[in-house]
């Protein structure tokens, strides 16, 4: 979560801001892949949006080392986000997996898959994060794991709640998790957020919404996936990510959102 209230700015209701998203909605080319970098509804993206366009860096004079992680560097037990306490964290248990793919669907191995989360209250543990929902003693919500032969990641996590944040008035961010893949070079680390089927929040959220494109909306969603739920135990999410090509997965700035 990020505030932007300032001193003097009008009070604004998630109407006004439902008004700005749906005329950029109607005057939006819904075949952009991207989203738009300077989207006024989500307020703190018009001071920190790049104003310039990308330059193009000579790869001799940037970093060329790569990050490597072995399956022995990070312990299978980083991705159960439910075992870092003394007992089990509040909130529904989720199993989330999924693929990491480059443009032509071929897995991405030995990647390291970084994610963190809100607790089942919507509250992170943050010192900027100070609205009145409990912490949870049981959950850090941060994981980690190495993708297989198949490009697999998979998580033991809860699922996390809506939580609110600065931008206007009553707005509340859709449930999520974040998600960083570092790829093969310091440089190419990506950050992107899974969100959950049929979230109400998803037409009032001004993150969401400054995707233009609905196809590159529904590829940051998770699919319920009854194969992933374990009996009597944990409900199960799937979802893959693109990293290049035309069905890429969204991905936004290091400087996002928490
Ligand atoms: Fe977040």
């Amino acid at each position: 979560m990020r505030s932007v209230t300032a001193p003097n700015r009008p009070v604004e209701t998630q109407a006004d801001l439902s008004a700005e998203i749906e005329s950029i909605e109607t005057a939006a080319d819904h075949t952009t892949p991207q989203p738009l970098l300077d989207y006024p509804p989500y307020r703190s993206s018009i001071l920190r949006h790049p104003t310039k366009d990308p330059r193009h860096a000579d790869p001799e004079t940037i970093e060329l080392w790569a990050p490597c992680f072995g399956h022995t560097d990070v312990d299978p037990l980083e991705a159960d986000l439910t075992i870092a306490g003394s007992n089990e964290p509040i909130g529904e248990r989720i199993t989330v997996s999924g693929r990491v793919l480059d443009g032509e669907g071929r897995p991405v191995r030995n990647q390291l898959v970084e994610i963190w989360q809100a607790n089942s209250a919507g509250r992170y543990i943050h010192k900027h994060e100070q609205h009145p929902a409990p912490l949870d003693p049981n959950f850090t919500g941060v994981g980690r794991c190495i993708t297989d032969a198949e490009g697999r990641y998979r998580f033991q996590t809860i699922k996390p709640g809506p939580y609110p944040w600065g931008n206007h008035v009553n707005a509340w961010r859709p449930a999520h998790i974040h998600f960083s893949l570092f790829g093969r070079a310091f440089t190419q680390r990506l950050i992107t957020q899974m969100y959950f089927p049929s979230d109400p929040l998803f037409a009032l959220d001004p993150i969401y919404q400054s995707i233009t494109s609905q196809k590159d909306r529904d590829a940051l969603v998770a699919t319920y996936d009854h194969d992933l739920s374990v009996p009597g135990f944990s409900m199960g999410y799937e979802w893959d990510i693109v990293l290049t090509g035309p069905s890429r997965t969204w991905t936004e700035p290091e400087e996002g959102d928490l």
